[in-house]
Parts: structure tokens; C-alpha cells; sequence
């Protein structure tokens, strides 16, 4: 059985192949979650790390401390900052840039092009794939036309992106989006109104992806959906 569930801001719990996932891991900072650190005891098989701002990082090193049977999914460059910085061991990091798929377990996993700034790599989307479902995380992210190629590559059921404005995409922007990437299933708002400063309708983005033909599901903090 798949599962998501979106945790708020751009925090992402996934059981897909018999695996508990977590992207974007900020949960401690993060006034939107319903889950305390603690759910996250021991449990976790693969933490997936987009770019390393704060929102987003979040409480990573704190969970692979947590979870000793975890991995880590990021670019090699952030892997490397972390591994160094924090004493993870190489043996629980997947290492990777943006490209093609890596198999973990059965799940497949890529990372994408993302139009954004981080501190200690490029910040990245990703694409995770198994049980026949993918579903891209976009990550922080401006617009940008390559999105076509990620819908064709990679062709997403679901599409999760963020329509905050200001530092990413705004719902009008992410509409646009969601028509280069196609989704065959859902569009899923994702890193808004988390804060004032990301404070947007996130029916502005239903009603325009309704338009480009395209299905949006507004999802509440703590709500999962059966992929
Ligand atoms: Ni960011
Ligand atoms: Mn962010």
C-alpha cells in the first residue's frame, strides 16, 4: 500500500514499497506539522534532503541519529558537507547528483534540476518511483521550462510543488507548471502559509490548474492520500 502524506511546509512521509520515507524533514520549526520528532523513532528507511536551507534540512542530522537504519538522499556535495560535518557514515549515504535513476530497495530515485539557491551544493526536485506510482517533489523552485522535460522523462502521477511565492513559485506560476509536467493523477500545493511571508490562496492554484486541464488536490497538513 502507497501513502503520502504531507506533513506541512514541504515536509513529505511516504510509505511506498514497505519503506518510510521522509523529504524536506523540517518538523521541530515547522508550526504546520502534526507529528513531534519523536514519531520518528526508529522507523525511518530513507530521508530525501532537496537543498540544505533550514526549511528543508530541517531536522535531517537529528534523524539519522534517530533512525540508525535510515539513509540519506541528496547531492553528493550536500552529502559530503553533512557527512563531514555531522560524522554520518558514508555506508548510509546514497550518493548522487542530478540524473538518472538509483535503486534503493526497489525504489527508484532521481533528482532534478531546480531553480533556487542553497548553501553547500545546488539545490535540487526529486523523483521517487515504485509500486508503478512516481511522484515529483519540486522541491524550492522558481518557474523554469525544463519542467517539460521532467514531465516527459520521468512521467509523474503526482507533482508536488510549492505556490508560496516570494521564494518559489506563486499558485499562478505553479499552474504552469503543472501543465509542463503533465500529471497523470494529482497536483499537490506544497510550501504555503507555513508563515506570513508565504501566505497564499491555495485555491487561486485549484482553479488555474482546472483551467490547463489538470487535477489539483489541496491536501491539509497531517492528510494523507492512498497513491
Ligand atoms: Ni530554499
Ligand atoms: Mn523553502
Amino acid at each position: 500500500m502507497a501513502q503520502l502524506r504531507w506533513l506541512g511546509h514541504a515536509a513529505v512521509e511516504l510509505y511506498l514499497n514497505g519503506k518510510h520515507i521522509i523529504i524536506d524533514p523540517m518538523i521541530k520549526d515547522n508550526p504546520l506539522s502534526p507529528v513531534k520528532l519523536s514519531y520518528f523513532d526508529n522507523n525511518l528507511d530513507l530521508i530525501i534532503v532537496t537543498h540544505d536551507h533550514y526549511d528543508h534540512l530541517g531536522d535531517t542530522v537529528e534523524l539519522m541519529k534517530m533512525n540508525p537504519k535510515a539513509y540519506l538522499y541528496a547531492t553528493y556535495d550536500l552529502e559530503n558537507y553533512l557527512a563531514t560535518q555531522f560524522a554520518i557514515s558514508w555506508d548510509r549515504i546514497i550518493p548522487a547528483n542530478v540524473g538518472g535513476y538509483v535503486d534503493f530497495n526497489g525504489i527508484n530515485l532521481a533528482l532534478t534540476k531546480a531553480v533556487h539557491s542553497s548553501e553547500h551544493s545546488d539545490p535540487t526536485g526529486t523523483i521517487i518511483s515504485s509500486e508503478g506510482v512516481t511522484i515529483y517533489h519540486a522541491g524550492d523552485t522558481g518557474l523554469f521550462e525544463d519542467m517539460k522535460l521532467i514531465g516527459d522523462l520521468f512521467k509523474p502521477d503526482y507533482v508536488l510543488l510549492p505556490i508560496g511565492g516570494r521564494f518559489t513559485m506563486d499558485p499562478y506560476q505553479a499552474s504552469i507548471a503543472v501543465e509542463m509536467l503533465k500529471p497523470k493523477k494529482y497536483a499537490i500545493p506544497i510550501h504555503y502559509n507555513t508563515w506570513d511571508l508565504i501566505k497564499v490562496d491555495p485555491n487561486v492554484f485549484s482553479t488555474e490548474v482546472t483551467k490547463r486541464g489538470y487535477r489539483a488536490l489541496i491536501l491539509q497538513p497531517g492528510q494523507s492520500v492512498e497513491l
